[in-house]
């Protein structure tokens, strides 16, 4: 029998008894690793057009994260880890190549998480990585590994010894798994499957991929990720690498930036390779300064954990219940006057 998979949009937050009297008594404190904690859920994605340095320090200033791309030198990305001030800082290395040289080096300039960042995390590489690095890599790191979709793949990357989870195949603004290869798990379902096992290991969950609004943000987390990861969203600001570009002229010139797939032909081809494209690219407008899009966020997470009456994460994850809704459901939920 085939089974049915849910993502963001089949699905509902039911409102419930609550108590909280203002948003600002929610806290949205969260685990992000096992050992590190973050002020708000949001991490900033390891793509060539989301996350370096400027990126990770304003992520780290407002209480999320931002996990430096691993599509630079060595030296290079080391040396932008290294100008990280606050917080922990994060970075994204392979699971081939030079990445146990990368691992060390990056530890040895301060950086705390490692993200093992692969298409498909439930891989032999995957598990033979955690134990090179952990048997191999001098000082304390966590490793944040992925991406994964099933419950089978949580419980195997927890024994290998995952210090957090990050979930999604298939699911990104950009990616193009699904129509390239017919394989990826709709998001809510996946969240729910690895998050059930995760759990009893208490390793926690990242939401990662085809988040498009605050509402999305809340069903991942409501669903029962610790944290969310973004790309799109964040993509086209101050602090996301790459060139503002004109479009037209004025007073009719838009602003935008590249956001671009880590997998898309234009990334690959920047990195001398051009087999197996599993990406677009694309341009977003500019959107100014990240904190914008930061606040209204947790304005909104925090909103929506007053409906279901969570005054913390961890509340919002045993009190929120997701409902399936149907086609007519999905349009009531868009504005639909007009
Ligand atoms: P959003 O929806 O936030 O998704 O833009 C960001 C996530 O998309 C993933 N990603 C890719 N997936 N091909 C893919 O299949 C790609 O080229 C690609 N680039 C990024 C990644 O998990 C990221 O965090």
């Amino acid at each position: 029998m085939i089974k049915e998979y849910l993502t963001y949009d089949d699905v509902q937050i039911l409102p419930k008894y609550s108590e909280i009297k203002h948003r600002i008594d929610c806290n949205t404190l969260t685990n992000v690793t096992k050992s590190w904690e973050l002020a708000i859920p949001i991490v900033s994605s390891p793509m060539d057009t989301v996350t370096e340095v400027d990126m990770a320090q304003e992520m780290n200033e407002f209480g999320g994260l931002g996990i430096i791309h691993r599509f630079l030198s060595i030296e290079e990305q080391a040396s932008q880890i290294g100008r990280v001030t606050l917080g922990p800082s994060a970075a994204a290395i392979g699971v081939t190549g030079d990445f146990i040289e990368r691992a060390q080096e990056l530890v040895k300039q301060g950086c705390k998480i490692l993200c093992i960042d692969v298409a498909h995390g439930h891989h032999k590489l995957v598990k033979e990585s955690i134990r090179r690095i952990k048997n191999e890599v001098n000082g304390k790191v966590d490793l944040l590994v992925g991406n994964i979709a099933t419950g089978e793949s949580a419980r195997d990357l927890c024994e290998w010894g995952a210090d957090g989870l990050r979930i999604g195949i298939g699911g990104g603004s950009l990616c193009s798994t699904r129509i390239q290869t017919g394989v990826g798990v709709p998001m809510v379902s996946s969240i729910l499957s690895c998050v059930a096992v995760a759990d009893g290991y208490d390793v926690p969950c990242m939401a990662d991929g085809g988040i498009r609004n605050i509402g999305d943000v809340c069903k991942g987390l409501g669903a029962g990720a610790d944290t969310v990861m973004l790309g799109s969203l964040l993509s086209g600001t101050k602090e996301s690498p790459g060139l503002i570009t004109k479009q037209g002229v004025w007073p009719n010139e838009v602003l935008q930036k590249k956001y671009r797939g880590s997998a898309s032909r234009d990334s690959k081809l920047d990195r001398g390779e051009s087999k197996h494209v599993e990406g677009y690219s694309t341009t977003v407008p500019y959107k100014g300064k990240v904190i914008r899009i930061i606040s209204d966020i947790t304005d909104g997470l925090k909103s929506s954990m007053s409906y279901v009456g969570a005054k913390n994460i961890e509340e919002f994850h045993s009190k929120c219940e997701l409902i399936k809704v149907t086609n007519a459901g999905v349009v009531e939920a868009k504005p639909h006057l007009l």
